[in-house]
């Protein structure tokens, strides 16, 4: 079908082992919580499975020597059994109250780096990352962490350490006990890795398969439109079917793996490894502790051979919760590029010329986009950046916003470099309406208010009253409490542009950057909308983008770039008469000969007359 696979491949060593040093490092930070966490349940569980049966096995021995079986010859047995067991449950309810907040303050903390993680990332990464996969992964960073915790506390310490303490009793009885024990559990490990080794692989297979079902279901989902449109349900249902069938059989794979290969060899091993503890226990008498030995024995192994079966537990869970973190870790490997200088120079003057010196660019993997490009924007100047689509006026604006660093060359606002400034300084001094202007699903005001969150109420209002957003919103049910939907799905091209636009207004920068940011408007409400962008322009210096060349040709100078070069430069009068690539352009758009083009476009041109400007004055 060639859509998009979600599929992420399992991360190496080192993202393994930074995800390793992060989950260590919260049980280090958090070790107040950690030791009590940890150390309880496996104490509880010495209670348990060691120290009760123990007694029972005392009583029975107690017995069996002739020591009768009144109740007050048993009492002290009984009450020991029970307090045992009652100290055991307050163990394991204490441990679980410290392990729960391990986890809790563990997986908190790891949101917040993940995400400040994420945000120390530069434009670039964003692009050649997917929202979705990033959202997967920064979020399992943190939520494995309780897997992580739970499966060192129920089933590492938890069992090690009780198995432990079972071995010192059993050593008091018989230490053949004792190595036969561990030596089983030990020959046991060593049969079963190879095994889970081989059931990894078919866990991964699996994996994949059910990141292939994921990845088609956001696919389809996210374009639900064009489906609809191309009327392909049928064909897109089919698919899934295909993809969940196939992970249904790779499932089904991994589990039988699992149970028949694996448990069908530890099973008999731990048949034998009881049988075996049961006959030293008789055999050997236990140092002539007799019926005591062997129901002590008897139940030592019981408890100690469940171990065998949790090998595989322990190892899948394990590495699945680290393979999960390390998808994320191995993001944080490569460094961002577009990073904050070492000692960034404070912001010197609230000039805000620009300049591009002799840069030069190219897109990762691409040929150089631009090449020794020079161009002088002075304080306060209106320019127009014009020409054909891919000419590279986006990636111009993305680069003096510094989203991406140029290779050679300067980029200058008010004469300091822009790489010497804080990004944070930088970017307040540009008001950016982006070619594709997104939205967060939240309120039209909160979309509005994103340019400056401590704006008022009533700036929040002019803004939008500025750029035209009002007259949709008032209609709105809930007006300004309007959700916008996911990327401002419920809003339309045009609306979404005046509300990018009431941002730029409301941000009240220097510098205006807009990169078609009336494109999606129709004629009549571009005038309204062109008319507040003239106010706001007054006083600073704009830079706009835009292919309808009405909507710039009273600009105070036009630029017309075409594959990462200047090719024309002038006032439009001056580009028409030099009959050149914007004069052909014109042409096109007037829809007439060049004769006619400046009588043709009297009309348009008012769309972007400043006011009392004598283009203005002549309308009707
Ligand atoms: N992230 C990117 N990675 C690689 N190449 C890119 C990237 N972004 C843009 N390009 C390429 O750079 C060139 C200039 O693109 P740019 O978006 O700057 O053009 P544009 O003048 O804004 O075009 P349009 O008028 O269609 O918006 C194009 O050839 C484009 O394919
Ligand atoms: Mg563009």
């Amino acid at each position: 079908m060639g859509l998009p696979e979600a599929r992420e491949d399992s991360p190496g060593r080192g993202p393994v082992l930074l995800a390793l040093r992060y989950y260590g490092g919260e049980l280090v930070r958090l070790r107040w919580l950690t030791a009590p966490a940890m150390l309880s349940p496996a104490l509880g569980n010495i209670g348990i499975n060691y120290i009760a049966p123990l007694i029972v096995a005392k009583l029975v021995g107690h017995i069996a020597d002739g020591g009768g079986s009144t109740v007050a010859s048993v009492l002290p047995y009984v009450l020991g059994f029970a307090g045992v067991l009652l100290l055991a449950e307050a163990l394991w309810r204490v441990g679980l109250h410290f392990l729960n907040r391990l986890d809790a303050r563990g997986i908190e903390h790891l949101y917040v780096i993940g995400m400040d993680e994420l945000f120390a990332k530069d434009a670039t990464f964003f692009h050649d990352n997917f929202a979705g996969s990033l959202t997967k992964r920064v979020l399992s960073f943190a939520s494995r962490f309780e897997d992580f915790v739970d499966t060192l506390t129920f089933s590492v310490v938890g069992s090690f350490v009780p198995l432990l303490f079972g071995s010192v009793v059993l050593w008091s009885y018989e230490p053949l006990l004792v190595v036969g024990l561990l030596a089983m559990i030990a020959f046991t490990a060593g049969c079963v890795t190879p095994l889970i080794r081989r059931r990894q692989a078919l866990v991964n297979q699996r994996e994949e398969a059910i990141a292939r079902v994921s990845g088609h279901v956001a696919d389809s989902l996210m374009n639900m439109d064009t489906v609809r449109a191309f009327g392909a349900e049928e064909r897109e249902a089919a698919e899934h079917r295909s993809r969940v069938a196939e992970s249904r059989r790779l499932t089904l794979r991994s589990w039988d793996y699992g149970n028949l290969r694996i448990d069908t060899l530890v099973a008999p091993m731990s048949v034998l490894t009881n049988v075996m503890g049961l006959l030293l226990a008789v055999t050997l008498g236990g140092g002539g502790h007799g019926v005591e030995a062997v129901v002590v024995a008897f139940t030592y192994y019981t408890n100690a051979t469940r171990i065998m079966f949790e090998f595989n537990q322990i190892y899948r869970r394990l590495e699945s919760s680290m393979t999960e973190a390390g998808q994320f870790t191995e993001l944080l490997l490569t460094q961002p590029t577009v990073l904050d200088p070492a000692s960034p120079q404070p912001l010197l003057s609230t000039a805000a010329d620009v300049r591009f010196e002799q840069v030069t660019f190219a897109h990762a993997g691409a040929e150089p986009l631009f090449e020794r490009l020079d161009l002088e924007v002075g304080s306060g100047a209106k320019i127009g950046l014009v020409g054909r689509s891919g000419g590279g006026k986006t990636t111009l604006s993305r680069l003096l916003l510094r989203m991406t660093d140029i290779d050679a060359g300067r980029i200058l606002i008010g004469g300091q470099d822009i790489s010497t400034l804080r990004q944070a300084d930088l970017r307040g001094l540009i008001a950016y309406v982006p070619q594709d202007p997104a939205m967060f699903h939240r309120t039209l005001r909160d979309n509005i208010a994103f340019a400056r969150p401590d704006a008022t109420e009533a700036e929040i209002r002019r803004a939008a009253e500025a750029a035209h957003v009002t007259e949709f919103a008032d209609a709105l049910a809930d007006g300004f409490d309007t959700m916008v939907g996911e990327r401002g799905v419920k809003l339309s091209g045009g609306q979404r542009q005046r509300v990018a636009l009431a941002r730029a207004i409301l941000r009240d920068a220097p510098i205006l950057l807009l990169d078609e940011a009336t494109s999606a408007l129709d004629s009549e409400s571009e005038v309204l909308v062109q008319k507040a962008l003239w106010n706001l322009m007054e006083g600073r210096t704009a830079l706009v983008v835009a292919h309808r060349l009405s909507t710039v040709a009273t600009m105070d100078r036009l630029v017309v770039l075409d594959r990462g070069r200047i090719v024309e430069e002038g006032t439009h009068q001056q580009l028409l008469a030099a009959e050149g690539a914007y004069a052909k352009l014109w042409q096109h758009q007037s829809g007439g000969f060049l004769d006619d083009a400046p009588a043709r476009a009297e009309p348009d041109l008012t769309c972007w007359a400043p006011p009392g400007s004598p283009s203005s004055r002549r309308r009707p």
